[in-house]
């Protein structure tokens, strides 16, 4: 595996790659990671990973110092994964001095659900993912359903600036006791960790009512409050029954179906987790408008 720093270096390598599945990730890798390096090798002829803690991306007050970070750790884990190339870049390689260009997502999808909670996120997501496409020129971007709002902005991302790449979306990843595995679970303490598959569980419980014939999404999202409100451990922030495209919120469910998502708090781990309804992997491209 070679790892590239510099941009000069990432080019270097990618010129002799053919085609490239591209991974972003802000490292301290888990399992959901390198699923996600499995789907863009299936498809294509290299897989590059970046690994960057991307700081616009970051409110003020929130976790960008005490972020997870191992990248030795990290490296060992791509390396064994079959990754050819590993993108690890300093902030001033993605931002270079006197960088003034900014990525803004604008409407009704970055202004609800993590748009609302964490103003100013998802320009920061944009921002680095163009550079990241840019510099890395791949084939396909390969993300994970679990931030299913960051998949449908960039969506709207690649279809607005006309970046010609395929967005694929791997599913998530889970802990044996269901609980979406993700960088920030190392905050859990053990009775917060133990009390955390309480979110899977609910979700569960939706799918089940839905699948008997529930529509209703006001009764979806109750059953999901009510769920999570009997864990002491946690808080819920939001449930959301959405149109899995525009993220309005539903009043029914209908031929569309739903993307139902949380985020909640144990301690000082920020948790999301979502399933749609029926259980389908992506909306199809044409329906983003
Ligand atoms: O999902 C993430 O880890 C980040 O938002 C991403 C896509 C790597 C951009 O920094």
């Amino acid at each position: 595996m070679q790892v590239a720093r510099t941009r000069d270096d990432l080019r270097a390598t990618r010129a002799s790659l053919g085609t490239v599945g591209l991974v972003p990730t802000m490292g301290f890798l888990h399992d959901g990671h390198l699923s996600l390096v499995d789907v863009a090798r299936r498809e294509h002829d290299a897989v590059v990973v970046s690994i960057f803690v991307n700081p616009t991306q970051f409110g003020p007050g929130e976790d960008l110092d005490s972020y997870p970070r191992d990248v030795d750790r990290d490296l060992t884990l791509l390396e064994k994964a079959g990754v050819d190339l590993a993108w690890v870049p300093d902030v001033e390689d993605v931002y270079p001095v006197g960088s003034c260009t900014r990525v803004r997502v604008e409407g009704p999808l970055t202004a609800v659900l993590e748009g609302a909670s964490r103003p100013g996120h998802f320009d920061g997501v944009a921002t680095v993912v163009t550079i990241l496409l840019g510099v890395v020129d791949p084939d396909a971007l390969v993300m994970g359903a679990k931030d299913a709002q960051q998949v449908a902005v960039l969506r709207h991302v690649l279809r607005d600036l006309g970046i010609a790449v395929d967005l694929v979306v791997g599913p998530t990843w889970r802990e044996q006791d269901g609980l979406a595995m993700s960088s920030r679970n190392v905050y859990l303490t053990p009775a917060e960790r133990a009390a955390a598959p309480v979110l899977r569980r609910s979700l569960t419980t939706v799918e089940r009512l839905y699948a008997a014939g529930e529509r209703d999404a006001e009764t979806l999202r109750s059953l999901v409050r009510r769920n999570v409100s009997a864990e002491p451990a946690g808080s819920l922030e939001y449930v959301s029954v959405a149109d899995p495209v525009t993220l309005a919120e539903l009043e029914r469910v209908g031929p569309e179906g739903a993307l139902v998502s949380l985020a909640a708090h144990f301690g000082r781990a920020r948790l999301l987790d979502n399933v749609t309804l029926p259980a389908a992997v992506t909306p199809p491209p044409s329906r983003v408008q």
